[in-house]
């Protein structure tokens, strides 16, 4: 287990659940709990809950309020702030800005402190952000009144990981999870390349584990939590079981080398031009 603020815990490995409901939903994530994982990555914008969405920053008592009713649950242990744009908000179902006018210049701080409420009235236990900068991550810190924010959640893999960002979560006592740790693999696509390459390959068999197991290990090591996604019941126990080897320096060194800041995934390219737009 991970130590944070607050002296939460937080298991080193989690599981990702973007598009993941239904019975797909349920049966992957028994699986999961069945495989020992106990942290799931779930958000309003997927349909199972629990990221405060950008419609959602002027009414945050009442979005968290309706996610614990459709969790089941009294309280949210990790409620996070998914991306520091607000859109403007027509109704639950509209989840996504249709114009970039959608896009609002709202000051993401008022939402933070609402969430900090959130806290106090025992309705989330932490607090934390997602796709926040470097710029934005510190002003949060600075001027959060009572609860800081204990994690961020970023694009986080081999191919893109972002070393100075790293440095200052460290600094802050922000513990980092890495979203698409796979860089959604595509196994059909040969794709990311990190999966595919030769020498990764080669240090996969040296540890008797997959190229997957190696760019999780890879996070891991870099002090992240990775939060693979998978609905294969072989994916998601390989995904888990990376606790039993540990790459060497040199090995560490190589998987950096795949680094690109043309890798991101995630862009938010709708929310371009907009002030608060992170990247
Ligand atoms: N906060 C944010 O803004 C944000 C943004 C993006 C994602 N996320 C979170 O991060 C999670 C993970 O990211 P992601 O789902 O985009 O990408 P990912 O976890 O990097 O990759 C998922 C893909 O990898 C495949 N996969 C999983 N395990 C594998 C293995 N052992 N070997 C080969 N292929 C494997 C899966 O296919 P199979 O199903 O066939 O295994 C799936 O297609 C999301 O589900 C979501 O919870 C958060």
């Amino acid at each position: 287990m991970f130590r944070l603020l607050n002296n939460l815990t937080i298991p080193f490995i989690g599981m990702g659940t973007g598009k993941l409901k239904g019975e797909l939903g349920v049966t992957a994530i028994k699986e999961a709990i069945d495989a020992g994982y106990r942290l799931f990555d779930t958000a309003f914008l997927y349909d199972n809950e629990n990221i405060l969405w950008g419609i959602h920053h002027d009414q945050v008592e009442r979005a968290c309020r309706d996610s614990c009713k459709r969790l089941c649950t009294e309280y949210i242990d990790l409620y996070f702030f998914h991306f520091p744009v607000s859109f403007r908000y027509r109704s639950d179902e509209e989840k996504w800005p249709l114009s970039p006018d959608d896009c609002l210049d709202n000051d993401y701080m008022n939402a933070w402190w609402d969430m900090e409420k959130l806290v106090d009235m025992g309705l989330v236990r932490y607090i934390g952000l997602s796709n926040f900068n470097a710029q934005q991550i510190q002003g949060v810190y600075d001027i959060s009144k009572k609860h800081k924010p204990v994690c961020n959640e970023l694009e986080h893999n081999p191919g893109y990981s972002n070393d100075e960002l790293l440095k200052l979560h460290k600094k802050l006592n922000i513990q980092m999870l890495a979203y698409c740790p796979l860089g959604r693999a595509k196994e059909e696509k040969l794709e990311p390349k990190f999966l595919y390459d030769e020498k990764v390959k080669k240090i996969a068999k040296k540890y008797h584990k997959s190229s997957s197991q190696i760019a999780l290990r890879y996070s891991i090591q870099c002090d992240l939590i990775p939060i693979p996604k998978s609905t294969k019941n072989n994916h998601i126990r390989e995904n888990i079981n990376v606790f039993d080897f540990q790459l060497n320096d040199d090995e560490m060194q190589y998987m950096k080398t795949f680094h690109n800041d043309a890798n991101q995934i995630c862009k938010f390219h709708f929310a371009e031009g907009n002030i608060h737009y992170p990247f």
